[in-house]
């Protein structure tokens, strides 16, 4: 820890120089005064001036500005066979805060999106209880509902990152990620509804798509911090993403976060041998896998610059900005190097910090116009900080696609474009 001076001193003293006009950073500032008198697009009527615009009913469900057309989804062709069982990512390199807008959620699809009608569904609770229960969406609605922030991280997010630096974006690197504000009912008031038995240790979860996809959670789990969801951000859940009603497992592996929930069975042992049980386990280098690996680990990743973000405006002034979260609670600190791992500076954290939600971090600084190589540190309130990708690879080889929380290189050049690199 060299360089830990607080860098908002710096800033500010850079702003009271511009503002005197003086010293060596006027520049930038003293360009943009002058062009000021001859812009045209401030000297001349320009075509929103003149012409009225829509009207309030051009869209009654509103979409983004067609200037943003480019942020959306990807997928990567060569990742999987189809796009039924396969995935996309959020942009991440084009959001800020810690909200991803509902558009803009990565989809993890096992047999594709089911659409099913909510009058048509229904909430199973069976197995190990006094009370087999069945709920529509409506009678889900009549229970006092909660609503809570937390991200989902599906299990091999950066999973392609572990021999190497690979995919140039953040938005494929580490995309397999999202932050809501749910709105549901807490898991624990259906079970209680039920009437969990005392020899009830384990509860399977299932969809209702075409992968009737189930999972085991363990029911103190269950009964902690689950939400049974039925609203993402203040409006019912996309199609994408479970509607009418999705299981959030708060900072446990995606997988586990079912869509399309229909049906909970309560049972005194894992299902594994309904599960893909080679999947979802993480294969060390002698041949032992690690299985139940369910807490996403502490991570970070820096977002702008980043490869789709490339620095546009030369040096001086430039914002550095990411994401750090873990499955255990809060972040702490995240520390930000701009020399590769060397020097590392506190990063000012930004915006709520909510557990088991994403943290919005900035570093701003001054920059000269050399090159950079970007990382970011996160370190939760559990006292975990995220390991290098050498440390990573030491303790867990290269055999994993699961739960890679390495830290991520960026390299950033002189002319600003960014490439995914890998230091040592
Ligand atoms: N639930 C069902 N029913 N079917 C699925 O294919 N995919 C899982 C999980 N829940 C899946 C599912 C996986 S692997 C992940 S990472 C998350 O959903 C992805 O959630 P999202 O599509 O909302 O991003
Ligand atoms: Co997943």
């Amino acid at each position: 820890m060299k360089d830990d001076k607080p860098v908002g001193a710096s800033r500010r003293s850079f702003i009271a120089s511009a503002l005197a006009g003086g010293a060596s950073l006027a520049t930038a500032a003293g360009t943009r005064r002058a062009h000021a008198a001859d812009d045209p697009l401030i000297t001349e009527t320009q075509d929103w001036n003149r012409y009225l615009g829509d009207g309030v009913d051009a869209a009654p469900y509103g979409m983004p500005s067609g200037f943003e057309a480019d942020v959306v989804r990807r997928d990567v062709a060569w990742l999987t066979a189809d796009p039924v069982s396969s995935v996309n990512f959020t942009p991440l390199y084009a959001l800020d805060g810690i909200i991803t807008p509902n558009g803009l959620c990565f989809e993890r699809h096992h047999a594709g999106v089911a659409l099913i009608d909510p009058a048509d569904h229904r909430l199973m609770i069976h197995g190990l209880v006094d009370t087999p229960l069945v709920f529509t969406l409506a009678d889900l609605k009549r229970f006092p509902r909660e609503n809570r922030v937390y991200f989902l991280e599906c299990a091999a997010n950066s999973g392609m990152e572990w021999r190497g630096a690979q995919l140039n974006g953040c938005q494929f690197t580490h995309g397999m990620l999202h932050c809501v504000m749910y709105t549901g009912v807490p898991l624990r008031t259906l079970l209680d509804e039920a009437g969990v038995k005392t020899s009830g240790k384990w509860l399977l979860a299932e969809g209702a798509d075409a992968s009737a996809m189930t999972r085991s959670i363990p029911i103190e789990k269950a009964m902690d911090d689950c939400l049974v969801a039925f609203a993402m951000n203040g409006e019912a859940l996309r199609a994408e993403q479970g509607y009418p009603i999705r299981l959030c497992v708060p900072g446990w592996e995606g997988n586990m976060w079912v869509k399309w929930l229909r049906r909970l069975e309560v049972g005194d042992q894992p299902w594994a041998q309904r599960e893909e049980t080679s999947k979802y386990t993480d294969l060390l280098e002698n041949g032992i896998a690690r299985r139940h690996t369910f807490q996403m680990d502490v991570k970070s990743v820096i977002t702008s610059p980043s490869p789709q973000a490339p620095v546009a405006h030369g040096s001086g002034p430039l914002v550095i900005t990411g994401l750090a979260w873990t499955g255990g609670g809060t972040i702490k600190r995240v520390d930000v190097s701009i020399d590769g791992g060397r020097n590392w500076r506190t990063a000012r954290l930004d915006g709520p910090s909510l557990p088991k939600a994403l943290h919005r971090f900035y570093l701003d600084i001054d920059w000269d116009g050399s090159e950079l190589l970007l990382q970011s540190r996160a370190i939760d309130d559990a006292g975990y900080i995220q390991p290098t990708k050498d440390e990573l690879r030491a303790a867990r080889g290269v055999n994993s696609i699961y739960h890679n929380n390495g830290i991520q290189t960026w390299q950033v050049r002189q002319d600003g474009v960014v490439e995914n690199v890998e230091v040592s």
